[in-house]
Parts: C-alpha cells; sequence; structure tokens
C-alpha cells in the first residue's frame, strides 16, 4: 500500500492547474446510460480511482467506454445496455454508483442495486433517493442487501426532499429527463456539480430549469442525443491548492479556478487574514505568517463545503487563536481529529462542534487516511508540521485527487509516494 513521505515546514509558490471535478464527473458519465444511440464524449474527466471504479460498473451493465487518458476525455456507448444490476463488490469500492437508479428505472424499468450502507464519515441512508423515485411511480423491495426497483414508466411528480441531497438530487434529474410529464424538485441541492450535469443533459436535448436553486423543474422528453461535455473545475481540489498556499505561509494561484463556486471558502479565507485575488482565470491566496481564527459551520452549498472542513481545521490547527467548527452535513466526520492530534494540533470535539486551539508549530509524525477529504486535511497538516511525517492508506486521497504529491511538489513541495 503507497504512503506519503513528507518534510514539512516549507512554503509553496507558484501555480497550479485544476482538474476536472470528481463530483460532477461521476453524475455526467453516468447519465450516458440514458442515451440510446451514439457515442457520449465527456471531456476534462480527472484520472482518479473513482472515475475508473464508475466505469466498471456502467461496463457491467453493458455500457462500452474508452477513458483516453491523455485528453482526459472519456467516450461512451449505452446502446447495448444488457443489465440492470450494480453488485455489491462495484457499489461497495464507490457508493456514488448508486447514481444509475435513475437512469435504469427511466430507461428500463427496473434496477437491481446493491444498497451502499455505512461509510467512514456516517451511516447515509439513501430514503430520499427511494422517496422521490416512489413519487414518481417506482415501487421497491429490499432482498439480501439489494434494493430492486420497478417503474413502467417513471412519471413526472413534485418531490420534496425532507433535505438536500447532492446525488439524491443528481439521481432525480436523470430520473426525471425521460420520464412522462414534469418533475418537480423541492429543496434541491444547489451545488455547482449539480448544475454541471443538467447542462451536460440540457445540450443533449433535456428540458430542465431552475439547476442552481432550491426548485429544479424537468420536463420529460422522448429521447436525448449523444452528450458532448467538458466537465466544471474542481473547486475541492482548488481549495485545497489555496489552503496549502495558506498553511505553508506561501501563495499559491490555481488556474482554472472559478471564483463563483468558492464563495464562502474564499470569503472565509479572507477573514482568516489570507490574501485571496481572483481573475476570470485563476484564484491565489498568500499569506505571511499565521492566520488567524475562524468560526465555521458545514452547510449544504453555498454554506461552507463539509468536504473542506478536515482541510479548513488543518488550517485552524496553525492560526492565532481559538476556532470553533461545527459539522451539520453528516454525523461522522471528525476521524482526521485524533490523527491531527498526533502532529500536535490541540482540537477538542463534543458533539458536531470541534474546538480548534491554535499552535505555533505542528510537528511530524504517523497518521492515517480515513477517507477522500479527511486525507487532504492531512496532507495539508503535514506540509505544515515540522520534520518529516508519513501518511499511511493513501488510496483514500487518489479515490479524488489526482496525482496531489507531483503536483504539490510543483509548487516546491518535499514530498513522495512510497510504495
Ligand atoms: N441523506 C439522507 N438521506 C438520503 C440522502 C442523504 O439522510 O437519502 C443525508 C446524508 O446522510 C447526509 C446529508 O443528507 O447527512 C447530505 O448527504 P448528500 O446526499 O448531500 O451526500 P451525497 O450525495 O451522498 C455528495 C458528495 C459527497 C459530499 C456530499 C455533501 C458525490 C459523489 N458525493 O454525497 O462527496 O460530501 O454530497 O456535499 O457527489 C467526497 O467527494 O469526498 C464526498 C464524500
Amino acid at each position: 500500500m503507497d504512503e506519503f513521505h513528507i518534510e514539512g515546514g516549507f512554503r509553496l509558490e507558484g501555480d497550479v492547474p485544476v482538474n476536472g471535478a470528481k463530483n460532477a464527473a461521476l453524475p455526467i458519465l453516468i447519465a450516458a446510460l440514458l442515451v440510446e444511440e451514439g457515442e457520449s464524449v465527456i471531456r476534462n474527466v480527472p484520472d482518479l480511482r473513482d472515475i475508473h471504479s464508475c466505469l466498471e460498473v456502467l461496463g457491467h451493465l453493458g455500457v462500452e467506454s474508452e477513458f483516453d487518458l491523455e485528453h482526459s476525455t472519456v467516450t461512451l456507448d449505452a446502446s447495448s445496455l444488457d443489465s440492470f444490476e450494480a453488485p455489491y463488490e462495484l457499489v461497495q469500492k464507490m457508493r456514488a454508483s448508486f447514481l444509475v437508479m435513475g437512469p435504469l428505472l427511466a430507461r428500463l424499468g427496473q434496477a437491481r442495486i446493491s444498497l451502499p450502507g455505512g461509510c467512514a464519515i456516517g451511516s447515509r441512508p439513501v430514503d430520499q433517493h427511494r422517496k422521490a423515485f416512489r413519487a414518481m411511480g417506482a415501487s421497491f423491495e429490499d432482498e439480501g442487501g439489494y434494493m430492486l426497483g420497478t417503474a413502467k414508466p417513471l412519471s413526472g411528480a413534485t418531490i420534496f426532499f425532507d433535505r438536500p441531497s447532492h446525488t439524491g438530487t443528481e439521481n432525480v434529474i436523470m430520473g426525471a429527463v425521460l420520464a412522462e410529464g414534469t418533475t418537480t424538485i423541492v429543496n434541491a441541492a444547489c451545488d455547482p456539480e449539480v448544475s454541471d450535469l443538467a447542462r451536460s443533459l440540457r445540450a443533449a436535448g433535456a428540458n430542465i430549469a431552475g439547476e442552481g436553486s432550491t426548485e429544479i423543474i424537468i420536463e420529460g422528453v422522448k429521447r436525448l442525443q449523444p452528450l458532448d461535455y467538458a466537465v466544471m473545475p474542481d473547486r475541492l481540489e482548488a481549495a485545497t491548492f489555496l489552503i496549502a498556499g495558506a498553511i505553508t505561509g506561501g501563495r499559491v494561484t490555481v488556474r482554472g479556478a472559478r471564483a463563483n463556486d468558492l464563495g464562502l471558502v474564499l470569503s472565509k479565507l479572507s477573514e482568516m487574514g489570507v490574501e485571496m485575488t481572483s481573475t476570470a482565470e485563476s484564484v491565489t491566496a498568500g499569506i505571511d505568517g499565521r492566520p488567524e481564527s475562524t468560526v465555521i459551520t458545514t452547510y449544504p452549498f453555498p454554506g461552507f463545503p463539509t468536504d473542506l472542513q478536515a482541510a479548513i481545521m488543518a488550517l485552524t490547527s496553525v492560526a492565532e487563536g481559538t476556532s470553533v467548527i461545527r459539522e451539520t452535513v453528516f454525523e461522522d466526520r471528525f476521524l482526521h481529529v485524533a490523527e491531527m492530534a498526533r502532529l500536535g494540533a490541540e482540537i477538542r470535539t463534543v458533539g458536531d462542534e470541534a474546538t480548534v486551539i491554535g499552535v505555533e508549530h505542528l510537528s511530524g509524525a504517523s497518521v492515517m487516511a480515513s477517507d477522500i477529504r479527511a486525507g487532504a486535511g492531512l496532507v495539508l497538516a503535514c506540509l505544515a508540521a515540522e520534520g518529516e511525517s508519513v501518511i499511511t492508506r493513501v488510496y483514500h486521497i487518489d479515490r479524488g485527487h489526482e496525482r496531489v504529491e507531483e503536483r504539490l511538489r510543483s509548487l516546491g513541495a518535499r514530498i513522495t509516494r512510497e510504495g
């Protein structure tokens, strides 16, 4: 199993390009399932473990795909879809596989998907997905860890989500584009990746309005043309590089980052004393000395992203003063706290709240990544920690950050991957 070896305490300087967004690429690749004839072309797809897992699930369903790694382009042909099952071995690798539910119900009228189960950040039920498809005329039976859905055909309905679900909204959008009639999603997720999915489908002939707001309206159409779309830049990766600049007292420019997708994050960094500049092509973060403390509550978009909670916690751990971070999206997303403590961070958690007493220096230690974003937070903390650190279970980080060590090295980080 690969490890990262990091010698911390060095300023990062320079610029780095941002990749396509994993959480937009996944639903857009899966949306190709909806296309009955012709080849879909998806560009700006990052070369990540999760993307390969997604292509494996699609392959299992009978979709032919090819990933041109040199050009970050995936071509997909779903004309000979011959299965409606996503098996446990595949869904277990990546829970976003559950997104095939909507397209399969829409195209084949049935889907048998392994229930995703919990993961390192919480129990993560799928009740909102199920409730939405029920409202659209589907019925479900659970058996042996699988959810068998049938719908002949899916029909439009008004869906009231109890809470905004990111992939829940995407799943319903994909089910609704080929359903009969109009579907309205009330309390929809407003995340930029949801909007990117909507734009990719609209370009293929879908009738969708209101994405980016809490109410999305989809008018079913008979068929879609093949998708031809370039995935949006990854806001989470962009923010991770920006925080890498700030935590090392350096200055990092992320080329291709979109400031609009990072509104509250940039504003919080700026409140912490990080100098932020954005242009149409890039965002830059720089700071001399230590950042100031802050108060953060994670919340669905446009709130502060839960996916950046570990990263911002790393930054607050070296801030001047005491910060408070509340996690309201997932019930169990503080696994990185004990690892950061091994690096000398002073963090106390009570329930969903972490109090972080900033220290002047972190110091190198061996730590373990528990999920993609906790792993990225640990990389950041180790970049700031003086001396040598080792991060194990790097495969978690590889699920969401492409060759992060090479890209950090290009900014002056001393990080190597050891097999
Ligand atoms: N929830 C329910 N019932 C549901 C669906 C969600 O109770 O049917 C709860 C969840 O348990 C959680 C909250 O609602 O407490 C929000 O979950 P959401 O459904 O929005 O999360 P998701 O769609 O499963 C996506 C991202 C996650 C990201 C969250 C929150 C993808 C593939 N995944 O997950 O990304 O943390 O939204 O923004 O888009 C990651 O990339 O590392 C990652 C975990």
